[in-house]
């Protein structure tokens, strides 16, 4: 049993009484909790049955009739449901604990594969913000699908291939001994990089040469180019994996763009069999103007021969319908790349080839860091391990002055630190910017994941003080005792329905906006009433909502990525 029992039974009553098919009656939460756990509005009725939305509501509400464990009423244009509270505590509560770990998921998804694509850094450059964006929507997304009894596929679809890397050969080549690319390879990668582009200007051989490189390396030859080309990849694939570490997150597959070299051939000829390729100026193109008058070409190939960064993603797009037949793929990448997602959906659907509109581009906004902007080619960048090294030292920070004799506090403040940049991250709508904060990020008193891990430590050291006075027995609690924390029941309750929508929407940030609302309704409650101390039945009862609400509270983070300390 869970809270949707009693949703689908109020909606089949009121399919009756109106006529309407069961999934349109559409139900809501009312704003005051006082006032019902559930509102039906019946302004959609008033044309069809030519009367006020107050009168329907009260003629609805006298032919309810008997609503087991359910009572209705109107309330001004709506018919509010209030359901009682001996069963809202023990179905949720029932159903919270009885489940654990898995409360929330469900198996809508048995037998589909999601494929996300995410994260998804260029070698040779140092992780950029917005790919540590990608990472962490990714692999939330990730969670939460696995969650929802999907088959997931994360897929890195690393940026290592295009003419930047013969520019890169070309510099190892040249001044490859005055750096040292074992001991910080990105950042000797960087020196690399941007030194090549300050001589780039007055010496021209250098352009040819890495010209030159970036065709052998397309060739395929083994050589000394493929040689150097490799050993950065692997140089830098090191780097990522620490930060990979540190975040809590692993790849179903790692496929670079280089991956797809070997398909590029028979990509471009499926394309050019579909009949939908031109050559404008020497290049090969597929015009999308008939989707979209606005729309630039695609550019297939350049006139040189070489392929493109979009050749490699239809390249991948095809590889991943042949393999997965995916339900849903999702591309979780920056909203500055919307026409190229845009294009490569308009290719494929030009082609006749149904399956892209299961393509999504999951766009996301900037995330702003107080260290300004970043220019790789001029050197100017923030290194996320700095970023998440400083979230870790100011979180050991505020837990030395809150709680100095915590043990393990290092390892605490790393799970506090890197929690609350990940939280930050999912915050807000994706789609929107994000304003990184430091003093903001890292309180533990506002909108934050320390917030939140806060408030999940405070739940385990009720149990812990509970235990320790030696113990309640759960099997007396009087549940129906538990009417003054009806809001935070229906809300626990409502949990599996919000990880389902984050997924419908790819949004996690349904879940971080869900689990503040639960922890300031917890905290609150808790700032009132007393859990130990008071008559048995009702100790117990209220243990019993503290055990749900922390394990609901980890179950969120979980899914978001972040760890849920004991204590803090
Ligand atoms: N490496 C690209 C960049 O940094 C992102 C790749 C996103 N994924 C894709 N399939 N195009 O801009």
């Amino acid at each position: 049993m869970s809270l949707q029992t009693f949703v689908d039974r109020v909606r089949a009553r009121l399919a009756e009484l109106t006529g309407l098919p069961p999934e349109e009656v559409r139900l809501e939460t009312p704003r005051d909790a006082s006032l019902g756990d559930l509102a039906f509005p019946c302004f959609p009725l008033a044309r069809s049955m030519r009367q006020a939305p107050p009168k329907i509501a009260a003629d609805l509400a006298e032919r309810l009739g008997d609503l087991p464990e359910v009572e209705g009423r109107a309330v001004g244009p709506y018919l509010n449901f209030t359901i009682d509270r001996g069963a809202l505590a023990r179905t949720v509560v029932g159903a919270v604990l009885e489940q654990g770990e898995a409360y929330g998921g469900s198996d809508e998804g048995a037998g589909k594969t999601i494929v996300i694509d995410l994260s998804s850094p260029n070698i040779a450059k140092p992780m950029s913000v917005g790919h540590l964006r990608s990472t962490v929507i990714g692999a939330a997304l990730q969670r939460i699908f696995d969650a929802l009894g999907y088959r997931t596929v994360g897929i890195n679809h690393i940026g290592d291939w295009g003419s930047q890397f013969g520019k890169l050969v070309a510099a190892i080549d040249r001044w490859g001994d005055t750096v040292d690319l074992e001991s910080d390879p990105i950042k000797a990668l960087l020196a690399l990089y941007v030194r090549y582009h300050e001589e780039e200007a007055n010496d021209h051989s250098l352009e040819e040469e890495a010209r030159a490189a970036f065709r052998e390396l397309e060739s395929g030859e083994e050589g000394e180019v493929r040689r150097t080309w490799r050993r950065i990849t692997e140089l830098s694939l090191r780097e990522f994996d620490k930060l990979y570490e540190r975040l809590n997150v692993r790849f179903d597959e790692v496929r670079g763009e280089s991956f797809y070299e070997p398909y590029l051939d028979s990509t471009v000829e499926r394309i050019q069999a579909a009949g939908v390729t031109k050559v404008s100026e020497g290049a090969l193109v597929v015009d999308l103007t008939s989707l979209d008058p606005n729309m630039p070409p695609c550019l297939l190939r350049k006139s040189d021969g070489t392929t493109l960064y979009a050749t490699r993603d239809l390249a991948a797009a095809l590889h991943r319908w042949e393999l997965y037949e995916f339900h849903r793929a999702l591309y979780v990448v920056g909203g500055e790349q919307r026409l190229h997602f845009r294009q490569l959906k308009g290719v494929l659907h030009r082609m006749g080839l149904d399956w892209e509109s299961r393509m999504e581009h999951v766009d996301f906004g900037m995330l702003r860091l107080p260290e300004g902007k970043m220019s790789t080619r001029k050197g100017r960048v923030v290194f996320l391990d700095d970023v998440l090294d400083r979230a870790a030292e100011e979180a050991r920070r505020i837990i030395a002055e809150k709680n100095p004799d915590l043990a393990d506090a290092d390892a605490i403040a790393e799970q506090v630190g890197i929690g609350a940049v990940i939280f930050n991250d999912l915050k807000r709508e994706r789609i929107k910017d994000v304003e990184f904060v430091w003093e903001e990020v890292l309180t533990f008193e506002g909108e934050t994941g320390p917030y939140v891990q806060y408030t999940h430590a405070r739940l385990a050291s009720i149990l812990r003080k509970a235990a320790a006075e030696g113990g309640v027995d759960e099997g007396a609690a009087d549940l129906a005792r538990l009417a003054d924390a009806a809001p935070i029941l229906a809300r626990l309750g409502r949990f599996p329905d919000v990880l389902r929508s984050a997924g419908e929407h790819a949004e996690p940030s349904e879940i971080t906006q869900y689990l503040l609302a639960l922890c300031r309704e917890v905290n609150s409650w808790y700032a009132e009433h007393r859990v130990l101390g008071v008559e048995a039945p009702l100790s117990a009862a209220r243990l019993l909502l503290i055990r749900a609400s922390k394990s609901v509270v980890a179950n969120g983070l979980r899914l978001l990525g972040l760890a849920a300390p004991e204590e803090m």
